[in-house]
């Protein structure tokens, strides 16, 4: 999605009433979505087959030339993670758990034999990128700036295998709300998202699975639903996730959510809402839930970096449709809340989960 024409004028930047340098958006009277609104500066490292990643540098954001023999693009070799920077009310600007994207794009790149930056370069490479387009975090409030690594065989190669070369790459998109209210699912019963188990690729962010669920979500979208949920390829009893997010089912005073078993994605925002809610009284079980656990349930919710909680209002198996309890009464909104209040400062950091970019 293109961002609005009445967005502002993007390369003037315009003094805040903090005196703070913003780009020239219409902060206060345009509500931000999940489109790309392209910055200043992206970030980029490379490295070669076989070596380590070194020196990356600040360039102008634009267009990257590479071969049409590249392995990204002929064979899928690349992963995408991605996270967010919050201004807070006074001003600083906070990362999110970043040490968790970068174990998790090590976990991808060793499973797409690739290399990977450190911990160390990630989370510095993503404090400069940040900090070099400071004037597109928006101001406290009015959204986040989201931050999209890309790690990628950028090398030529026209036989199968590992690329030559590989480019690790961050950009960044000033984003608002990625919904718009409660989600209604349709769960899909005839494609799937991953296989199941440990030898696919459904635990990492590789690129490659993305794509195959288009069709499913094109044609749930075009009925009215606002996304799809999986189920396990091999029974097709379990859920498992969303598009591109977490699920988590709510029954009395107890929380369940898939396991992390190497065919969902081991979400951090998950992950979090996991201790938080832990933190508050709940019970949490990570295990297989059914089909029928979840049509039974009393609430439901999804989390993911883009959404971070998003409640489920509706889910559609075959012919049956349920509906679950929503709005503020909800333990998903109480949930949001508490992890939205540590990601932007409101809420104390007792867990030290966020970092300061300056
Ligand atoms: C398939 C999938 N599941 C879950 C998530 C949620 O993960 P996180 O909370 O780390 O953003 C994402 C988004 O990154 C995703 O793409």
């Amino acid at each position: 999605m293109s961002p609005p024409s009445n967005l502002g004028n993007f390369k003037d930047g315009s003094e805040s009433a903090a005196g703070e340098n913003y780009a020239d958006i219409n902060w206060d009277n345009y509500e931000l979505g999940f489109y790309l609104v392209p910055t200043d500066y992206m970030y980029v490292m490379k490295c070669a087959k076989g070596d380590k990643f070194s020196q990356g540098s600040i360039v102008p954001y634009g267009n990257i030339e590479i071969s049409p023999s590249a392995g990204i693009l002929n064979y899928g070799q690349g992963l995408f993670e991605g996270l967010k920077a919050y201004r807070t009310e006074d001003g600083r600007i906070l990362l999110f758990r970043p040490d968790e994207n970068a174990q998790r794009m090590k976990r991808g790149a060793d499973r797409l034999c690739m290399p990977s930056p450190s911990n160390d370069q990630f989370v510095n490479a993503v404090k400069q990128i940040v900090l070099a387009n400071k004037r597109w975090v928006p101001p406290s409030g009015k959204g986040s700036l989201y931050v999209r690594p890309l790690l990628m065989g950028t090398g030529a190669s026209l036989g199968v295998g590992p690329a030559p070369e590989y480019t690790f790459l961050i950009y960044c998109s000033p984003v608002g709300s990625y919904h718009k209210g409660a989600l209604n699912f349709k769960v899909e019963d005839k494609l799937y998202r991953a296989i199941s188990g440990s030898g696919g690729t459904g635990g990492i962010k590789s690129v490659t699975n993305y794509a195959p669920v288009y069709t499913a979500m094109t044609e749930a979208k075009a009925n009215g639903f606002s996304d799809v949920l999986f189920l396990d390829s091999a029974t097709g009893k379990y859920i498992e996730e969303a598009t591109a997010c977490n699920v988590f089912v709510v029954k009395d005073n107890s929380i369940f959510t898939p396991e992390i078993d190497g065919t969902i994605l081991p979400g951090i925002t998950r992950k979090s809402i996991i201790e938080i809610a832990i933190d508050l009284g709940y019970q949490v079980m990570e295990r297989a839930v059914s089909v029928e656990e979840m049509l039974g349930a009393d609430e439901m919710f999804c989390t993911g970096t883009a959404m971070v909680v998003n409640s489920v209002a509706s889910v559609t198996y075959k012919e049956t449709r349920v509906d679950y309890k929503t709005g503020p009464e909800a333990l998903s909104a109480k949930l949001r809340a508490t992890l939205v209040g540590i990601q932007t400062g409101c809420v104390e950091d007792k867990k030290s989960w966020t970092v300061l970019v300056d």
